[in-house]
């Protein structure tokens, strides 16, 4: 055969997520027993293996602290300035490690609206702020309901004052709660509020994970050539997470070595898609505490369409998680890109990722910046590729000393339908992944790299209608 058709014609092969299924295997647990904790990086252990992709419409503050009170991380974008980068950080670290929500009133809300509001949440009582967030004190139901005749007056005349919990206090707010005095309490820092706790949230289950500091984890994109950048986040960021398409490149791989001697948070390596990649780059650079796996795969990427070029993810995990076992290198590999599901989650996890990083999922929450819109009754989010044209214009214009090294975007947006919160998200895919893991007889991931078989098979239809 000649070597051009050689080249095409022995290529790998790599199943679609659809047409490739785990096997039951002998179980002996159930789910609720499955551990699903597992490492991010080599010094980074998490209590699920869940990570929000670093794209401006999925990864501030707000979502890495949802995903830190469940267990997994949030990796911070860096379509940003740096300062905003770093503030980003430090609203997380600074944030408690409870379920706070924005359950408040203004001093001249009509009485009849927070009624409505009171009873829309099912609490008996709300605090009130003032336009500079000031914390007023809090209203009560029963006193709203006695005197609101006129459902029109404003609250501030039914003001009382009530226990708020300063910052570094708010866990005790917990406690409170459980003895049923109140049904929200306002957190504050300096009596400026932060959030409320509410007995829902204070029932809610969460689990997080923190640091030395009992500070929730977070983790920050960069570009590996932007050292100064890095150096800025460094600490404050549990990990430095590379966010570069095309990682296996001569001077990004230079520019990385040089990063880890001058950052001491863990580094994570990345986007690879092949074996040649990992080894490369584990060759080059002093210092990889995790790798971030696959190229073009995404649920926006159109690197396959303009580029023609394809790692996908679960054939770029297995690949690169071989090449490192044949070497004895232990290095955590976070899957990444068109994880839609736990069904997807659970496949990249099978076949030797540690977790999943995703945008997708998390793009539609209440958490993630972008705004909630409406069309025909229906309630979106915006969810667009990091190298979509909206996203690298707004690039340029954060950072004007920005080197725009490709004109072609990569990446497409659109809406994604709104899913409320992140943590409600978080929770029912995690529970879809003990129950794979159970079927798989898996009690723990490693035991799911161990124990995984597959099965190919066409993708499986289901009756379409609704439950009924
Ligand atoms: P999902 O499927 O979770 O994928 O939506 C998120 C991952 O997609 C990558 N990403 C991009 N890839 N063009 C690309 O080719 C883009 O504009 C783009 N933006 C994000 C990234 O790896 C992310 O975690």
């Amino acid at each position: 055969m000649t070597r051009f058709l050689e080249k095409i014609l022995s290529p790998a092969y790599s199943p679609d997520l659809d047409e490739l299924y785990l096997l039951p295997g002998k179980a002996d647990l159930e789910p609720s027993q499955i551990d699903i904790s597992t490492y991010f990086t080599k010094n980074i252990r998490l209590k699920i293996p869940l990570v929000s992709s670093p794209m401006d419409t999925v990864s501030e503050w707000r979502l890495a602290v949802s995903i830190a009170l469940m267990g997994g991380v949030g990796v911070i974008h860096r379509n940003m300035s740096v300062e905003e980068q770093v503030r980003n950080l430090e609203m997380v670290k600074s944030f408690p490690p409870i379920p706070l929500e924005d359950l408040y009133l203004l001093e001249r809300e009509p009485c009849g609206r927070a009624i409505d509001a009171m009873r829309k949440k099912g609490v008996r009582n709300m605090p009130v702020i003032d336009p500079t967030g000031s914390l007023k004190g809090y209203v009560r139901y029963s006193d709203l309901l006695e005197s609101c005749r006129d459902g029109s007056i404003p609250i501030n005349r039914f003001i009382t004052p009530g226990v708020s919990f300063d910052l570094p206090l708010a866990r005790e707010a917990v406690k409170y709660i459980a003895r049923g005095e109140s049904d929200v309490i306002a957190i504050t820092n300096g009596g400026i509020y932060i959030g409320s706790l509410s007995v829902h949230g204070a029932m809610e289950p969460i689990d997080p994970v923190i640091d030395d500091e009992g500070r929730l984890l977070v983790a920050a994109a960069i570009n590996p050539i932007d050292i100064e950048r890095a150096k800025k986040l460094d600490r404050l960021a549990d990990a430095i997470v590379s966010d570069v398409a095309h990682y296996h490149n001569s001077e990004i791989l230079r520019a990385s070595s040089k990063l880890v001697k001058e950052i001491s948070s863990d580094f994570v390596a990345g986007n690879i898609g092949t074996a040649e990649a990992a080894l490369d780059a584990a060759t080059h650079i002093e210092r990889i505490d995790g790798f971030r796996v696959g190229v073009g795969g995404g649920s926006i990427c159109i690197t396959p369409n303009v580029a023609g070029v394809y790692a996908p993810t679960i054939w770029s995990v297995a690949s690169v998680r071989d090449a490192l076992e044949a070497q004895g290198l232990r290095i955590p590999l976070i899957a990444d890109g068109g994880l839609r599901s736990a069904s997807d989650i659970v496949k990249a996890l099978a076949v030797g990722a540690s977790t999943a990083m995703a945008g997708y999922i998390f793009a539609g929450t209440d958490e993630a910046p972008s705004e909630l819109i409406e069309v025909g009754g229906e309630l979106y989010k915006q969810y667009r590729g990091m190298a979509s044209i909206t996203s690298m214009m707004r690039r340029f214009s954060m950072d004007r000393y920005a080197k725009i090294v490709k004109n072609i975007p990569e990446g497409v947006g659109g809406l994604v339908p709104y899913k409320g919160s992140a943590r409600s998200v978080i929770r029912e895919v995690v529970e879809g992944i003990r129950i794979a893991m159970g079927y798989a007889g898996a009690r723990n991931i490693e035991d799911l790299w161990a124990k995984a078989r597959f099965i190919r098979a066409s993708k499986k239809k289901t009756l379409g209608g609704r439950d009924g």
